[in-house]
Formats: C-alpha cells, structure tokens, sequence
C-alpha cells in the first residue's frame, strides 16, 4: 500500500499537494550539481556527508555521480515534529571516520532557517577538514534565521512545506519520487 494512501495514513483527503519538481527535473538538477562539484573538488579525495534521515536519498543519487575517489558517512540531525521544527532539540550524531585533513561535503535535503546546517557545520569544523562544503537540494530562503554559507544549490523553494525526494512529513511521503507541496485540510 502506498505510503499516500489516505486509509493507512488514517486521514482524507490526500494531503499531496502541487508537485514542485517532477523526478526529471531533480535528476537534471542532481547531474548538474554533480558536475560542478566535480569540476570544483578535481582529484581530489572527497568524503560526502549525508544529513539523515532526510537527504538520504539526495545523497544517494549524488554519491553515484560522483566519481570514485568519494567516501560516505552520515550524520543525523533531528528536530522536525511533523510540520513543525524545534532547534532547540537538535540531536547531532558525528561520524565515526576521521575528518581531519579530509575534504568535506555536507549533504542535506534543505535549508530552512539554517539553524541546522549552522550547528552541522560549526560540529564538523571542530574536527579540522582540510575543507568544509555544503551542497542542499533545496533552499527556502524566506524562511532564514541565521547566515549560513551554502556552496551548491538545486533549486530555491517557496515558503511552502515540503515532501518528496526524502522529505518527509511526519516519516510520510520521503518515497515520493516528486517534490510536492504539504497540502493539509484546514
Ligand atoms: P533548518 O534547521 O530550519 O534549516 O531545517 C532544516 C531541516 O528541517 C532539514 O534538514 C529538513 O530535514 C527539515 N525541513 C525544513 N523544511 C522542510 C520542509 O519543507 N519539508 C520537510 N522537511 C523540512
Ligand atoms: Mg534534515
């Protein structure tokens, strides 16, 4: 059963609103920042740090455009409760490979208030990259409460909630292969 099925999710109607980005359009947008980031890093050694649960599969799909010479860990950062977000209970969990003298690239799905990216970084930095980027599929930019530095992004979103591609409301709806709009019932 589909994760959008309005029985499982125990509510009607289907809160998938207006599809923002269909899948062709994240994957041209995913095979771009690719390869700028590949023009930019060269031969070097890169490893590539997902933010999960949500850019899981961002992640994913960028890794393998990529070439081999990039490495994966992950770090989780959690603070969303369904559609609303609480910095203040951010859990951050480092990993475990060793970052000194490593080219970074912190991986998210997007920046909102940039609370997260702002404390993901500042954690990561404590470990002495030899560099320190980040590259988030989306930015809402209207939304921002702190200066955060973003070297790479897909595409800039509205004010809106949303699902898909492994965003999530409340778990639900990462499986989307589209970027929607959170479209609840009033
Ligand atoms: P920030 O700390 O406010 O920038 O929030 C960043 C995190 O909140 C992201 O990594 C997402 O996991 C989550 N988030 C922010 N906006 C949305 C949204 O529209 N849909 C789903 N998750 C979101
Ligand atoms: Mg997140």
């Amino acid at each position: 059963m589909p994760a959008s099925d309005p029985a499982m999710l125990g509510r009607a109607p289907d809160p998938i609103g207006e599809v923002l980005f269909e899948n062709r359009k994240i994957e041209a947008a995913v095979d771009r920042l690719a390869r700028e980031i590949e023009h930019q890093v060269g031969d070097r050694e890169l490893i590539l740090v997902a933010v999960l649960d949500g850019a899981l599969i961002f992640a994913a799909d960028l890794l393998r455009r990529l070439p081999g010479r990039t490495r994966l860990a992950t770090v989780r950062a959690s603070s969303y409760r369904g559609a609303r977000t609480a910095p203040e209970d951010l859990e951050i969990h480092i990993p475990d490979v060793d970052l000194t003298g490593q080219h970074v690239l912190l991986v998210d799905d997007i920046v909102d208030t940039g609370r997260t990216l702002q404390q993901l970084q500042a954690a990561l930095l404590t470990h002495r990259p030899a560099s320190l980027q980040t590259c988030v599929l989306l930015d809402k930019p209207s939304r921002r409460e702190v200066a955060v530095t973003v070297d790479w992004v897909g595409f800039t979103v509205p004010d809106r909630f949303v699902i898909g591609y492994g965003l999530d409301w409340d778990g639900w709806f990462r499986d989307l292969p589209y970027i929607a709009a959170l479209d609840l019932p009033a």
